[in-house]
């Protein structure tokens, strides 16, 4: 079974992904952080780029508390249709799409990139174009957010890595999920990111992936990027 259906599957009965309305408190953390350095106008009416939006909790946040334009793309056609049910708005346009496919997005037209946790289930390939996309669609001045799943001081992903290898570098097939993840290191993380964009700032954070009724400790990055243009 493919990463896509996968996905589809755990929508239908949702043991690990978040069902919530409630946006992601570390994606909240790097909007109070746009606001208080003032990088971004966010009540100017931006555009924002939701990849893997999921159920579309921080692509409504953007739309319901800035007025801000929003594309909600992921490839679950579930999580998609969820989205529009429960955070449908005028603002966002929610669509089924793989985000390691071409953007079909005007170049320096997007003023913020969300992927919070998605990109990790990508392929090499895939990941290349994807960073490349988000660099020709930001615009100048621009910022995107990454939460991703962090190698260092996570045993359990380390763990994953040996006894369910994805075949690609630091990947494992996710026992229950069944989708292939990545995992980084934060120096692996930089030199990918920073071909194409510039990564300003980098915390690793501890948090519980739950499955299930089970909770796993993982560690993620928390990742502040900008457009190299700036
Ligand atoms: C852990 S969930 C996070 C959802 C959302 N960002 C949130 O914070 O609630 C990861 C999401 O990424 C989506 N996803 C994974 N790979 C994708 C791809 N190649 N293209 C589009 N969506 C993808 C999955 O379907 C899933 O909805």
């Amino acid at each position: 079974m493919g990463n896509q259906q996968s996905w589809n599957q755990e929508y239908k009965r949702s043991q690990l992904v978040t069902q919530s309305h409630k946006p992601q408190k570390d994606f909240l953390r790097f909007i109070k952080w746009i606001k208080n350095n003032k990088h971004i106008d966010l009540y100017s009416g931006v555009t924002v780029l939701d990849l893997g939006c999921g159920v579309g909790r921080n692509s409504y946040y953007m739309a319901d508390h800035y007025d801000a334009s929003v594309y909600g793309w992921d490839f679950s056609e579930d999580a998609v249709e969820k989205a529009q049910k429960f955070h449908g708005h005028e603002l966002i346009s929610y669509q089924v799409r793989n985000i390691g496919e071409p953007f079909p997005l005007e170049d320096n037209s997007i003023d913020m990139i969300l992927d919070v946790t998605s990109s990790n289930a990508l392929n090499e390939k895939q990941r290349d174009l994807y960073i490349r996309e988000c660099a020709r669609v930001l615009k100048p001045g621009g910022y995107m957010y990454v939460r991703t799943l962090a190698k260092e001081g996570d045993k359990n992903a380390q763990k994953m890595v040996m006894e369910f290898p994805g075949g690609e570098y630091n990947t494992y097939k996710h026992p229950q999920l069944g989708v292939i993840e990545r995992i980084f290191s934060g120096p692996d993380f930089k030199k990918l990111y920073n071909q194409h964009l510039e990564v300003v700032r980098m915390e690793r954070k501890t948090g519980y992936q739950t499955f299930g009724k089970q909770a796993y400790k993982r560690n993620y990055w928390n990742v502040y990027i900008k457009s190299k243009n700036a």
